[in-house]
């Protein structure tokens, strides 16, 4: 029979220990990382189109698609090169930091037909290239937006004046200046990519405080960011839905 020897921890078994250990370590990282950026994707999923709205109004693919490809080439050059490099991950303005919504993202479109019908007052906080409040005037709604920036709020005029051949955008009001300045009071739906500003407590007050009793804020990306507002739930992954009481 043969002898069972003790196993002792010399320089060899300490070696093979340590990679079984750091093999098993960066096993569950690659695991957990690429767990991680599943749980990311969109949890409203699958195609959408042809929407039918809220008014009698059908959203098809091809209405976003003209929308992005109106603001992306109204954008300026040195913009859309910023857009895309890694190193910025979007193109800081005076106020913010500027990123466009991706408008064909199920989670906004199925939260925009939850919240926009005709009669409905659509505010987008810092309104960047336009695009959101040409997708809002698609549901329906009165849709405005400010926009701080000139070179940008330049590109949305210009996107505008390209989609108005093709839209009804009469409802759709473009306003230069600090939405710090705005009443927000008068508004059903206001809209917020989160981040988009840097005094982003301030306009938490202003919003807690000038909203009007069950207006909404769709915000984007970050959930319950905003502890001052109620959050009314969530809309996929992306959007935080917050009603005032
Ligand atoms: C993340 S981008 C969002 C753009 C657009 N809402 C969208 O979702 O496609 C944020 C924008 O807010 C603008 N912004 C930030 N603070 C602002 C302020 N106080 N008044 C007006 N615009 C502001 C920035 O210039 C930037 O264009």
């Amino acid at each position: 029979m043969s002898e069972i020897k003790p196993f002792r921890l010399n320089k060899k078994n300490y070696t093979l220990l340590l990679i079984s250990v750091l093999s098993v370590f960066f096993f569950f990282i690659s695991y957990s990382a690429r767990y991680c950026i599943a749980e990311d994707k969109s949890s409203i999923k699958g195609n959408l189109f042809p929407i039918h709205t809220q008014s009698s109004q059908v959203i098809t693919e091809e209405m976003i698609d003209i929308i992005v490809k109106a603001c992306d080439q109204s954008l300026p050059k040195k913009i859309e090169n910023q857009l895309f490099s890694f190193k910025t991950g979007g193109y800081y303005v005076e106020k913010g930091i500027f990123v466009p919504t991706r408008i064909k993202d199920p989670n906004v479109l199925t939260a925009f037909n939850k919240v926009l019908k005709p009669g409905i007052r659509f505010l987008d906080l810092g309104s960047g290239d336009g695009r959101v409040v040409f997708l809002a005037s698609l549901f329906g709604a009165a849709s405005t937006g400010i926009e701080f920036d000139e070179d940008i709020f330049n590109s949305s005029l210009k996107a505008q004046d390209k989609l108005s051949n093709r839209f009804d955008l009469s409802k759709t009001e473009l306003i230069r200046g600090d939405f710090f300045e705005a009443d927000f009071s008068g508004y059903d739906v206001i809209y917020y990519f989160m981040s988009g500003s840097f005094e982003e407590k301030r306009l938490e007050e202003k919003l807690a405080k000038e909203l009007k009793q069950g207006a909404i804020l769709v915000g984007y990306i970050e959930h319950e960011a905003f502890k001052e507002l109620h959050s009314a739930g969530r809309i996929g992954k992306r959007i935080t839905v917050y009603k005032k009481r």
